[in-house]
């Protein structure tokens, strides 16, 4: 069959891959491949134990693929072929040198354009999928604008802003699109091509463009916003547990006024995720390398509030269970960090994990998809148990800690669970999901975040 239009993307991960079977089922007429380094990744994507979890995603993908969906790890034969290039590799924060722990770790994205330098043999668009620092795109258009054939590349940029966990109807169902490009001819033309490819499902006042470098920023403003209202009401719940407020009080009457809204208000042990903490960090740097101190250090805060959190809660388990949890069982339910995935990236599960091992308490960790991730980002440290089914993990444990809202957790028979711990039993809610109320009078010891204890402890 010919194609009208021969689509590629590089790198198949949680945004290349969601993305493009979108696209694909969208967009029949359109080739769509999608390569990557990662033979294994790519195998799985050909296979129905697709290599990440996302509700809906294996459905999207078997309407697709092998008719107008293919995935390769044929990056030469792909970029040649392509007339639009979307670029989804990794851009993890730097861990050495200059920016480490702030700046993106750019060498992959960069290994990219390198490789589409050297394979085109004719003019193509690119797209900037990745989650990258502002001017990041001008970096690509100088890199390609070396090459000695004469070919011209358009450089766009269009910021993902699908959530794990619901990517599939983020994509199909998007608040908006957001094209920046280059205010050129060409460059304008270019994003009217890629804003042509999402309005076959996506209403035209929803795809926004912009200049190349207001889309870049907005991504990372975006991110830095939800964040910042996390951090906010997570600075509230320290603040309720002195004072006997109730910070799911506070949420749903301050989340009431319309001119904040109600979502994003959820006090949790922390975000998590592959995009917040970079994308703020991202941000602190280029206000810092612009000399704004005073803008950098505001942002910074959201992540340190954050740090406390996760930090806070540590100390609450170890607190509340007599200052000691040496030896103690203690139940992670959940590791993802957040329902409806198995990615740990970041995971304040991780940072909990590790401390509670420091404190040698003995851990099971627990997670209906994530176990595969939590197993990697603990290897190596003695102490720690894995086991999908809650009531398994449970037997025998002093302590529960939810780390992840999943709903199988509100569901859970904690009479039965209660019956097979060892007393006294506590539970520390980190994500607020549980019915406080019951799960004390059952007989457990409950500490909420940002809202009253409930102790048998007289
Ligand atoms: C985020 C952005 O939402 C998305 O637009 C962008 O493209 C990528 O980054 P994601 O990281 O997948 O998406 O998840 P998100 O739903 O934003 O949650 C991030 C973290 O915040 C999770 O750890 C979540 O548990 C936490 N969170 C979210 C809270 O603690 N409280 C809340 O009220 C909401
Ligand atoms: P994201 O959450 O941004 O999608 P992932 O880590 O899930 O990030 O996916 C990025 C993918 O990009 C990985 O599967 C990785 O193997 C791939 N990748 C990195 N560098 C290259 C490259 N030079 N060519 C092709 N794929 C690459």
């Amino acid at each position: 069959m010919k194609f009208a239009k021969n689509i590629l993307c590089i790198g198949a991960g949680y945004v290349g891959g969601p993305t493009m079977a979108v696209i694909a089922a969208k967009c029949p007429d359109y080739k769509v491949t999608v390569v990557d380094i990662n033979a294994e990744r790519i195998r799985a994507w050909q296979t129905d134990e697709l290599p990440i979890f996302e509700p809906g995603l294996l459905e999207v993908v078997q309407a697709a693929r092998g008719r107008n969906l293919f995935f390769s790890t044929d990056i030469a034969a792909g970029i040649r072929s392509a007339d639009i290039i979307f670029v989804s590799v990794n851009t993890p924060t730097k861990t050495f040198g200059h920016g480490a722990g702030m700046a993106s770790d750019l060498q992959y994205w960069e290994k990219t354009a390198h490789e589409i330098e050297k394979y085109a043999d004719g003019p193509k668009i690119i797209v900037e999928k990745s989650t990258l620092p502002v001017r990041t795109a001008e970096a690509m258009e100088h890199i390609l604008q070396e090459n000695k054939k004469g070919i011209h590349f358009e450089v766009v940029s269009n910021p993902e802003f699908l959530a794990e966990g619901s990517a599939v109807s983020d994509l199909l169902d998007p608040d908006r699109v957001l094209i920046g490009s280059r205010q050129s001819g060409p460059g304008l033309q270019a994003a009217q091509e890629i804003a042509a490819i999402f309005s076959r499902w996506v209403a035209k006042d929803r795809i926004i463009t912009t200049n190349l470098w207001s889309a870049e920023l907005s991504k990372l403003v975006a991110n830095a916003f939800l964040a910042q209202r996390i951090s906010s009401i997570n600075a509230i719940s320290a603040l309720c547990e002195k004072t006997g407020a109730d910070v799911g009080e506070i949420s749903f009457a301050v989340g009431s006024d319309k001119r904040i809204g109600s979502r994003f208000l959820n006090a949790s042990i922390g975000f998590g995720g592959s995009c917040f903490k970079k994308d703020i960090l991202n941000l602190v740097y280029i206000c810092r390398s612009y000399g704004l101190d005073e803008v950098a250090d505001y942002w910074q805060a959201v992540v340190k509030m954050n740090e406390y959190q996760q930090e806070r809660f540590v100390r609450m388990v170890i607190k509340e269970m007599f200052q000691t949890v040496v030896g103690k069982k203690v139940v992670l339910l959940g590791f993802a960090f957040k329902a409806n995935t198995g990615d740990t990236r970041e995971s304040p599960g991780i940072h909990v994990a590790r401390k509670l091992l420091e404190e040698r308490a003995r851990l099971v960790v627990s997670d209906p998809q994530a176990l595969e991730n939590a197993r990697k980002d603990l290897a190596g440290l003695a102490g720690v148990e894995y086991e999908t089914d809650p009531y398994r993990a449970a037997v025998d444990a002093q302590a529960i800690a939810v780390i992840t809202e999943w709903d199988v957790y509100k569901k859970l028979d904690f009479v039965r669970i209660f019956a097979s711990m060892r007393k006294p039993a506590f539970v520390f809610d980190g994500r607020n999901i549980l019915d406080h109320q019951q799960l004390f009078n059952i007989g457990f010891n409950v500490f909420p975040l940002g809202k009253p204890s409930l102790t048998h402890f007289k």
